[in-house]
């Protein structure tokens, strides 16, 4: 891979909770315009991972870097500031704000940082409030309406909506799918390519094996805190050893099944 291409570049990383022991080693890279997926079952460290990155539970070792910049001992809202946007697990909207609040908190937050800075999306490609609403069409019939009026779905298009506004060059995506109906997943997965052909990059943790596999240009695989696999969607369908051991997949089936969780 050209050095310059490659947007987070994070090498033998190892985070503690206290004295437990969660990341043991983990590297890797994602490249600018690329989905990297991260796979793996409940409790391995994908969470960790993305905390991780975000200066939430920085590592003890290890280095993470954003364009060649070091991230480690920088708060959570100066990452942000340099063009990183996190969708949290658990779809973490603000519940008390209405839709259009929560749509518009990071651009006033971040004003006068990443978002006037950047040159890596052409005018066309940014994304405004309206465009974001255009992708979003249920948010818009409920602009007043409080966060906790919101089904799960909505929620979820607004956690994400709430990422784009900044027009971020690097999203890290927890679970975007969890708890969605099938209809929804498919959107989510249709909202990410679209992303990258807007030129975003993004790190996306998934249990939806057939959603990571139809959108990501690389996969890793979590155990223990380790990368036991790392390699294409085409390369992770022809082990079905990995699928069996590592993500509980069992026959060919859920490979393609969006709306089948593994
Ligand atoms: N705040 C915390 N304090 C202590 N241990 C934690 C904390 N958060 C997570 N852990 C532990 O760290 C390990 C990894 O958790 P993590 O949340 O990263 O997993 P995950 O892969 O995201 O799981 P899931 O798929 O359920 O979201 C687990 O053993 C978990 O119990
Ligand atoms: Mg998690």
């Amino acid at each position: 891979m050209d050095k310059s291409e490659t947007l987070l570049s994070i090498r033998d990383m190892h985070t503690y909770y206290e004295d437990s022991y969660v990341l043991q080693g983990i590297g890797l890279e994602v490249p600018l315009g690329k989905i990297i997926a991260i796979l793996g079952r409940n409790g391995m460290g994908k969470t960790t991972l993305i905390r991780s990155i975000f200066g939430l539970t920085p590592p003890r070792l290890g280095s993470v870097e954003y364009k060649g910049q070091s991230l480690i001992g920088l708060a959570p809202f100066r990452i942000a500031q340099m063009g990183l946007a996190l969708v949290p697990q658990g779809r973490r909207i603000f519940k008390n704000l209405s839709v259009l609040e929560n749509l518009q908190l990071p651009t006033s937050s971040l004003a006068g940082s990443h978002t006037k800075k950047s040159d890596m999306h052409t005018n066309e490609g940014r994304w405004t409030k309206e465009k974001i609403l255009d992708e979003f069409p249920q948010l818009r019939d409920r602009l007043q309406n409080g966060g906790n009026e919101l089904s799960g779905g909505e929620q979820q298009m607004l956690a994400i909506g709430r990422a784009l506004v900044a027009n971020p060059d690097l999203v890290l995506m927890d679970e975007p799918s969890e708890g969605l109906s099938p209809r929804f997943v498919l959107h989510v997965g249709e909202i990410m390519k679209r992303m990258r052909s807007l030129g975003h990059a993004i790190l996306l943790v998934e249990q939806n094996l057939a959603l990571a596999l139809s959108v990501a240009d690389h996969v890793h695989i979590i155990a223990s805190g380790r990368f036991v696999f790392s390699g294409t969607p085409e390369e992770l369908k022809s082990r079905p050893d990995v699928l069996d051991e590592h993500l509980g997949v069992s026959g060919a089936k859920s490979l393609d099944d969006i709306g089948a969780h593994a």
